[in-house]
């Protein structure tokens, strides 16, 4: 039996740090955002209980692969092992603040769960993945989401807006741990972040389907570490902007950039115009 799933990618609408729990992980308050750009994991149930996963030689396919890690954490919940055969062609770039390896492997515990019957619900998923790494509970649910914790608590956001968007990404990737450790050298009390909140002007806006109110409401916390040691985030951000989009914003911890159009021509050609200076850039929708 094979099944075969996209791993969409997030973005970050709203992303702010609200605390930090003793064993060093950040509390967050972050508005995630599933888009159309995916890698696709095809996944055969096969005889023994050998986990084996071909990514094309473009990321390792052993224990350090998040989607690997995920399968041994589903068996090891489901305590009736099989063996897996998947394949994961990868198109989100990686270390990009896109979510990829989490998107991979809430794909491999959506397509195990598949294989396996329908064994858990989607929230029993959802716990085994926060196991696994802090974005994967909102990879295995997907939409719009407002998550909270260390993004393991998730309240779904209804979310009218649907305008095209680019995501792009320029120069090496960005590892998270780095830059939450720069946010630590910045702020002593992440607590008095939490006070001046713009959320609630977000849910609103996305709620109303309101293009304007949503991009004066949008924020990312890391974009104040990250892009001064990251020139090409600003000037990626000023290229989408001179091209028509009506917002920019970095996603997650970096480098990548999105940014929201109100006309799909404009988006395609502003693809165009950065795949010509050599940057990655890909044409998407929120999903
Ligand atoms: O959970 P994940 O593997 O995505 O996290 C990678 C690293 O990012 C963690 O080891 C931690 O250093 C940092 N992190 C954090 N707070 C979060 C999520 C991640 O400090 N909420």
């Amino acid at each position: 039996m094979t099944v075969t799933l996209l791993a969409n990618a997030k973005i970050n609408l709203y992303l702010e740090v609200v605390g930090k729990r003793p064993n060093g992980y950040h509390e967050l308050r972050t508005v995630m955002q599933s888009i159309s750009l995916a890698d696709t994991l095809t996944v055969t149930r096969t005889e023994g209980e050998d986990i084996f996963l071909d990514t094309g030689g473009v990321l390792p396919g052993d224990a350090r692969n998040l989607a690997v890690r995920a399968a041994r954490h589903f068996f090891a919940a489901s305590k009736a092992p099989f063996g897996v055969h998947a394949v994961l062609k990868k198109r989100i770039p990686m270390a990009a603040g896109l979510g990829g390896g989490s998107a991979d492997a809430a794909a491999m515990l959506r397509a195990l769960n598949a294989l396996d019957g329908d064994r858990f619900t989607a929230s029993e998923l959802a716990e085994i993945g926060a196991a696994v790494g802090a974005d994967v509970p909102f990879c295995v649910q997907g939409g719009t989401c407002l998550c909270e914790g260390i993004g393991e608590i998730m309240t779904p956001v209804k979310n009218s807006l649907d305008l095209p968007l680019v995501v792009a990404i320029d120069g090496e990737g960005v590892s998270t741990p780095t830059a939450f450790g720069l946010l630590d050298t910045r702020h002593q009390n992440f607590q008095s972040l939490a006070a001046d909140s713009g959320l609630p002007h977000l849910l609103t806006a996305l709620e109303n389907g309101d293009e304007i109110a949503t991009v004066s409401a949008l924020f990312n916390r890391f974009e104040e570490v990250i892009e001064p040691q990251r020139p090409a985030v600003s000037s990626l951000k000023q290229t989408l902007l001179q091209k028509g989009a009506v917002a920019a914003q970095m996603s997650g911890s970096g480098p990548s950039v999105f940014a929201l159009f109100q006309e799909e021509k404009q988006a395609e050609r502003a693809v165009e115009f950065l795949k010509n200076c050599g940057v990655r850039a890909y044409l998407c929708r929120m999903c």
